[in-house]
């Protein structure tokens, strides 16, 4: 059995793309190894989020989980900030790990690009903070995107260098989860290859069906083909690409014949895919505001959370303090 660990920044509300990227595979997944899924709310630190907005876009994003079906007694769903012993194996990774190599890295560049006047110290230790969160639970599996692969590289760099460092072989070397389901990259409705909530071109999970109509209505399309089988532009085929997540193969066979054959109307694809993001997101967004104002509910899930991935992050921890020296008198 393999330790999964995701973790995902506090930034609010999800959608689609995260629920056919991610969410919806940790649903099985949980039931198939020992699983972590954690809201990483001091790495959204780095970017000085308002006090207030930090805390409820917590709240969201634990509700969102709950109500896709995360499951808190199967898996261990906690925030990271509820586990101190991840912040201490993060200062006691860092005397490893150099400036140099933290500087190179892709996302830290990019940091001080977007925000010249905030390259604060968090932002360069961003990767050994996320490198505690996998290894204090000595998690052998992680899904990550792809902007994210140069983080685990680290990881496993600082769990090489920490084992050879002091002759052990305590850390594993965290590899990418690899899913045995298929995982959907979901585009964008205004014809970018990606949703994405700073495209700002997202259907969310708790979006009501009026919304989801108007948005997925204003997508972006081409003027129809003008010839039987033709390849289809970018546009329609990220149209197609949604609508094999959400719809039955009847469906996307019958657009595609109507493509091929030149009598397709986008106004008819828009209704049908409109009216499957719906019944897709129905539930989780029932299930959702039926748990996001369940204050008992949520803080036991939290409490419950914390309890577990701290008995788990303790285990860990005292043996890197032992083996690194700080030893009890
Ligand atoms: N850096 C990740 C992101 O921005 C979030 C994250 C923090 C994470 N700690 C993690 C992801 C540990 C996986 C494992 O998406």
């Amino acid at each position: 059995m393999e330790t999964v660990l995701s973790g995902i920044r506090s930034t609010g509300q999800l959608h689609l793309g995260n629920y056919f990227g991610a969410l919806r595979n940790f649903v099985e997944m949980q039931h198939e190894n020992r699983c972590f899924f954690f809201i990483a709310d001091y790495h959204s630190l780095t970017t000085h989020p308002d006090p207030t907005h930090l805390h409820d876009n917590i709240r969201t994003i634990l509700a969102e989980y709950l109500a896709a079906g995360l499951d808190p007694d199967v898996a261990t769903l906690y925030i990271q900030s509820d586990v101190p012993e991840v912040a201490e194996l993060s200062l006691l990774l860092s005397m490893h790990a150099y400036v140099g190599e933290l500087e190179r890295t892709a996302s830290f560049k990019e940091k001080i690009r977007k925000q010249p006047d905030n390259v604060n110290v968090g932002l360069l230790s961003y990767p050994v903070l996320m490198a505690a969160d996998i290894l204090i639970h000595r998690a052998t599996r992680v899904p990550v995107g792809k902007d994210q692969e140069q983080h685990l590289e680290l990881t496993r760099r600082f769990a090489r260098r920490f084992n050879q460092i002091y002759g052990v072989d305590f850390f594993p070397e965290s590899q990418p989860y690899t899913s045995n389901h298929e995982l959907i990259k979901i585009p964008g409705l205004n014809g970018s290859g990606k949703m994405g909530k700073s495209e700002g071109n997202c259907v969310y999970l708790t979006d009501d069906e009026k919304t989801i109509h108007k948005k997925v209505m204003k997508a972006v399309t081409d003027s129809g083909p003008t010839e039987p089988n033709s390849p289809m532009p970018e546009v329609i085929a990220n149209l197609f690409t949604i609508l094999r997540a959400v719809s039955t193969p009847e469906v996307v066979a019958d657009f595609t014949a109507k493509w091929n054959d030149c009598s397709i109307r986008y106004g008819d694809l828009k209704k049908q895919l409109a009216a499957d993001i719906n019944a897709t997101v129905a539930p989780i967004r029932e299930r959702y505001a039926e748990i996001v104002g369940d204050e008992a509910y949520l803080s036991k899930v939290v409490r419950q959370g914390a309890e577990k991935a701290r008995a788990s992050a303790d285990a860990t921890l005292s043996q890197v303090r032992e083996i690194m020296g700080i030893r009890k008198f």
